[in-house]
């Protein structure tokens, strides 16, 4: 049966942590994977999570949830998002699926457009993003379209390309949008960009899902963060959804804890769509994992929990904040060729280096540094023990 199957080579993220465990050096500095790291380089357990989990203990089982999840999790989730006043005016337009991450929420999202919409519409994809949009998205069967979303010239966001792709795309299509952090560049629209962005998709019809992996963990403020989702649903009255994570904001990566939110424009098309996603979930997962969905809805029902962890997301930002600005200072102090101004405008969890696939591997192979192919460092994984090796090496390999 299977003499036919492709071999697909392993996922080019997942296969860098793997080469960077078995590496044995003591120098080695991962800055790959998006995981946040604390200043020792260690996985860091929020505060606000190790709260929520003993508050749990007390009264933990392990029934089944929902098929769409956990109810009060799914609210929380929503007015995350949303805020609590637009939750407020949305509410009864709103279906809300609790998801198996932000991937989970991206495939329930294609799953409910393919059987919504005929014919199948085209998915607009930035380019460069995140490595797995394509994946989840053709492997549902659609057509993916690129548009330029980065000038490596200038090393910045290419705004006018992003407006033409919106002003040629055939109406109905759909669009995939970094509400924040953008993965991998960190250069996000600027307010008065992203109403123009909004305008756009109005003007042309066109469905904006947003993949909203970063909300809080970004500037360390939700609403900063939620601010063209706000936009785009509340002013400009727009169909959008939403795919939210908890892995970065709660660092609940391997629980896998996330919500897909469709602002729909009348009761009737939210309660037809909460049906649909309900089928949709029920024949791939059955019904979500359970823990991580109830320690963040502790943290979101609970004033003061919420308070400690708007304290952590405090906290992971500042210190990524701060060791962009040292990594910055150390390759302008050893004298790395070029300018590195980009390093400080971007934000969020990544750096977008623009080295060369040669000086990436130098680095890896060498210096064992090890960042994604397209020069992208996680900067969670520096710290004070390790930044200035990294500017050096990065220094050093530019001017061999
Ligand atoms: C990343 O971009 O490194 C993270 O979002 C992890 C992943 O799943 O790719």
């Amino acid at each position: 049966w299977f003499d036919q199957a492709r071999f697909i080579p392993p996922d080019a993220i997942f296969a860098l942590t793997a080469q960077y465990v078995a590496d044995k050096s003591p120098k080695k500095v991962n800055l790959g994977q998006g995981t946040y790291r604390d200043e020792h380089g260690n996985p860091w357990v929020l505060p606000s999570v190790r709260e929520s989990r003993k508050l749990l203990a007390q009264e933990l089982n392990h029934e089944y949830l929902p098929i769409v999840g956990l109810a009060d999790f799914r609210t929380e989730a929503a007015k995350l998002a949303l805020g609590s006043e637009l939750f407020q005016k949305q509410q009864d337009r709103l279906a809300t699926c609790q998801s198996l991450s932000g991937t989970g929420a991206l495939h329930l999202a294609g799953l409910l457009l393919r059987a919504c919409k005929t014919p199948l519409p085209k998915v607009y994809i930035p380019e460069p993003t995140w490595s797995n949009h394509h994946q989840v998205f053709s492997s549902l069967g659609f057509q993916c379209e690129s548009f330029r979303y980065y000038d490596p010239e200038t090393k910045d966001l290419d705004i006018d390309s992003y407006y033409s792709a919106l002003k040629s795309a055939e109406p109905d299509s759909v669009f995939i949008i970094h509400a924040c952090a953008h993965n991998p560049t960190g250069c996000d629209p600027s307010k008065e960009q992203w109403q123009e962005l909004a305008r756009l998709f109005k003007e042309r019809q066109l469905f904006p899902l947003f993949d909203a992996a970063y909300l809080g963990f970004n500037s360390g403020n939700v609403d900063n963060d939620a601010f063209a989702i706000r936009l785009f649903i509340e002013e400009m009255s727009l169909e959008a959804g939403v795919c939210l994570s908890f892995a970065k904001n709660m660092g609940l990566y391997g629980e896998r804890v996330g919500c897909f939110l469709l602002a729909t424009s009348t009761e009737e098309a939210a309660v037809k769509t909460q049906s649909m996603l309900e089928m949709l979930q029920r024949s791939e997962v059955s019904n979500p994992p359970a823990y991580g969905a109830k320690i963040a809805s502790t943290i979101l029902a609970d004033a003061t929990l919420r308070g400690a962890w708007h304290d952590d997301l405090v906290t992971m930002s500042s210190r990524i904040r701060s060791m962009r600005t040292e990594l910055h200072e150390s390759l302008v102090a050893s004298g790395a060729p070029g300018t590195w101004d980009h390093l400080i405008r971007q934000s969020g969890m990544f750096g977008f280096l623009g080295l060369s696939p040669n000086v990436v591997l130098k680095l890896r192979e060498k210096y064992h540094i090890y960042m994604a192919d397209n020069s992208r460092i996680s900067i969670a994984g520096l710290n004070r023990q390790n930044v200035e090796y990294v500017g050096q090496s990065i220094t050093d390999c530019l001017k061999q």
